[in-house]
């Protein structure tokens, strides 16, 4: 069993995750909610709402802890007896009432002490809540005082959550964030958005989580402190949050409020029962509307919290499918400022380190918002700087001669051969170099956008300008600066810069290489040299997966610590063998590493033991703790054959 606050990463859509966070009492799955309860008021048993789906709840152990019989019988039988769960229970420290009615008798030694008392799994330090109309200084000594009460925390194994506060200023969260990822703590929830989402202002709410994600030691779970709504959970998720609470399938059952995927209903204009809905067969509309108040809250209450973990297991079918960004921009069209926040979420930059270099799903190009996906972005910079490389002529390849499959045969790939232009397509306005014709997302995509290779050809002017750019049609090339080249070895060298951003892939593939393609596909499958198998070009996204010999050949022509991880001694004995390497071993990484590229596994004499994919970028590859960092594909002292 893993240690008590270790959090493993079993599965992931860009910053979105599927992981495994261990408490005392049983492991979280995320992304997860964990539905408010209050000891005083049990309107759904934890055993009812267990049935529902819940994996964990949320107690509040100031409200435990005013109550004298409630308080006796927390210390005396622990908090899991009191609520009647045996999972997961983590507890928060009154920050909130104390934002609402006013300072609360009790400092934060005193909660803390206390939640450890009961049993708590995860103990929520007392922290300073923040309001979105907070001014900048009063908003910054908050985060610097919920720092302090984090100062002092025993290391006895108990499992803290410190708060990310710092209002709507960016650089607070960014600093408050960075601050509780370094004091210890091993649960990160952002706090002070209860007031964001009450007033719909998901922008402010997008930008808070993002500053303060980006700061986070990513081994650590980011929990939305109120953040429970079907309709926000999936943006927030794409953004990196992992958990979630929800006190709003009670709240909105005691005001006659029924949950939907992507709205709240009154009951009252409530005119077909979902057939999703657990009570669906136990009311109908007219029976559900004439029940006593009380069992009329607990049917909406069973519907509502039905309703939330609904859509986490879509969610997390979509992060498997890893289409989640897909299902996000259906999601926000159900209400403009989530559309608003979006957007915003969209100007973010800083999301293509977390971003394989293709999804198990197509690229779906359905409007100019595509051009913002870190994927299109990362291979726009990089078509851009390939187009740069050189002084040639740019020769734009006719949309009808664009065909699916581009044939070695074909009189496009002779006119390559006998010419040094370089050759474009307009994907989605996007001048690709025809060697990555059949990569992702450039063969794997399905598209809406009629391409205009007009307004290609104007763009391309404007970038160029010193560039003679032209269009190849039917002529196929005629006029075109004379060269020599091999086109199948031209495109595994360009794909090798695309994945490795390196210059050097002539050392990669060097020109003595053979080139074999499929016979029935005529797409390029195999790279070798000498006899001996370098790398496969695989068939479902167009990428390069490199052999221990080819391996070498990456290893001498990128230097430093470029692609590679460095493990400690006591694991490289088993890497050479083959095995994976588990995170805790790695000693050095490369920052730029993306996650599912091909990494050379170093040791501490920095030689080369293995190759094999890694499971996560270069970031994660230096703060997470569990699980496998490299999939292993082969190492060099295993005997062949
Ligand atoms: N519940 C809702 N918001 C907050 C917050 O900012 N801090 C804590 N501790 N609990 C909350």
């Amino acid at each position: 069993m893993a240690e008590n606050g270790t959090f493993e990463i079993i599965d992931r859509d860009g910053l979105a995750r599927i992981g495994r966070f261990q408490t005392p009492h049983g492991v979280i799955e995320t992304p997860g909610v964990m539905p408010v309860v209050n000891p005083n008021i049990i309107v759904l048993t934890p055993t009812e709402m267990k049935k529902l789906g819940m994996q964990s709840l949320i107690t509040n152990s100031y409200i435990i802890r005013r109550s004298r019989d409630l308080s006796d019988r927390a210390v005396n039988e622990g908090v899991h007896s009191l609520v009647g769960f045996d999972g997961p229970i983590m507890t928060d420290s009154g920050t909130f009432q104390s934002f609402v009615y006013g300072d609360i008798e009790y400092g934060n030694a005193d909660m803390l002490a206390f939640q450890k008392s009961i049993g708590s799994d995860i103990c929520t330090i007392l922290d300073i809540f923040s309001t979105p109309d907070d001014g900048y200084d009063k908003a910054r000594a908050a985060v610097e005082e919920t720092f302090q009460r984090t100062r002092n925390l025993p290391d006895d194994g108990t499992i803290y959550a410190g708060t990310v506060q710092g209002s709507i200023y960016p650089d607070l969260r960014r600093r408050s964030a960075m601050l509780m990822s370094r004091s210890g703590v091993k649960y990160l929830p952002i706090g002070g958005v209860v007031p964001m989402l009450e007033s719909y202002s998901y922008s402010d709410l997008v930008t808070a989580i993002h500053a303060a994600k980006m700061k986070t030691d990513f081994s650590i779970p980011v929990h939305l402190f109120g953040g429970g709504h079907p309709m926000f959970l999936a943006l927030s998720v794409l953004a990196g949050v992992d958990m979630f609470d929800s006190a709003s399938y009670i709240k909105y059952a005691r005001d006659d409020r029924i949950l939907m995927p992507d709205r709240t209903l009154d009951l009252s204009d409530l005119e077909q029962m979902p057939g999703w809905s657990p009570i669906a067969d136990r009311y109908t509309i007219a029976e559900l509307k004439d029940l006593e108040r009380e069992e009329r809250t607990k049917a909406l209450a069973t519907h509502n919290l039905f309703a939330i973990f609904s859509e986490i297991s879509e969610i997390k079918q979509r992060i498997a499918e890893q289409s989640l960004r897909r299902y996000v921009k259906a999601k926000i069209r159900s209400h403009p400022y989530l559309v608003d926040a979006y957007r915003r979420f969209l100007a973010f930059r800083d999301m293509e380190k977390y971003e394989p270099f293709s999804r198990k799903t197509p690229f779906y190009y359905s409007d100019i918002e595509e051009r913002k996906d870190p994927i299109y972005r990362r291979l726009r910079k990089f078509c851009i700087e390939e187009i740069a490389r050189s002084n040639d002529t740019i020769a734009i390849v006719d949309q009808h001669l664009v065909s699916p499959v581009l044939s070695m045969e074909s009189r496009l790939v002779r006119s390559y051969e006998e010419s040094s232009a370089i050759f474009v397509k307009n994907w989605n306005g996007i001048p690709v170099p025809i060697e990555l014709w059949d990569t992702y997302p450039v063969q794997q995509s399905i598209s809406s956008y009629s391409s205009d290779r007009g307004s290609l050809h104007t763009s391309l002017r404007r970038l160029f300008p010193k560039r003679l750019v032209t269009i190849i049609g039917d002529h196929a090339g005629a006029g075109l600066p004379a060269g020599r080249r091999r086109f199948d070895l031209e495109k595994v060298r360009m794909i090798a810069r695309y994945q490795f951003s390196t210059g050097n892939s002539g050392m990669i593939f060097p020109d003595d290489c053979i080139v074999r393609t499929s016979r029935k596909t005529d797409r390029i499958r195999t790279v070798s040299r000498g006899g001996e198998l370098i790398a496969t070009l695989r068939a479902s996204d167009g990428l390069l997966t490199f052999t221990l010999s080819g391996a070498k050949l990456l290893y001498n022509a990128m230097p430093g610590m470029k692609s590679r991880v460095k493990v400690s001694d006591e694991s490289s004995a088993f890497n050479l063998q083959g095995k994976n390497v588990f995170f805790k071993f790695i000693l050095l990484s490369d920052p730029e590493i993306i996650p599912g590229n091909d990494v050379l596994v170093i040791n501490t004499s920095d030689n080369l033991i293995a190759v094999g994919k890694a499971t996560a970028s270069g970031r994660e590859m230096r703060q997470l703790k569990r699980g496998v960092a490299v999939d292993v594909r082969s190492g060099l002292g295993q005997i062949s054959g």
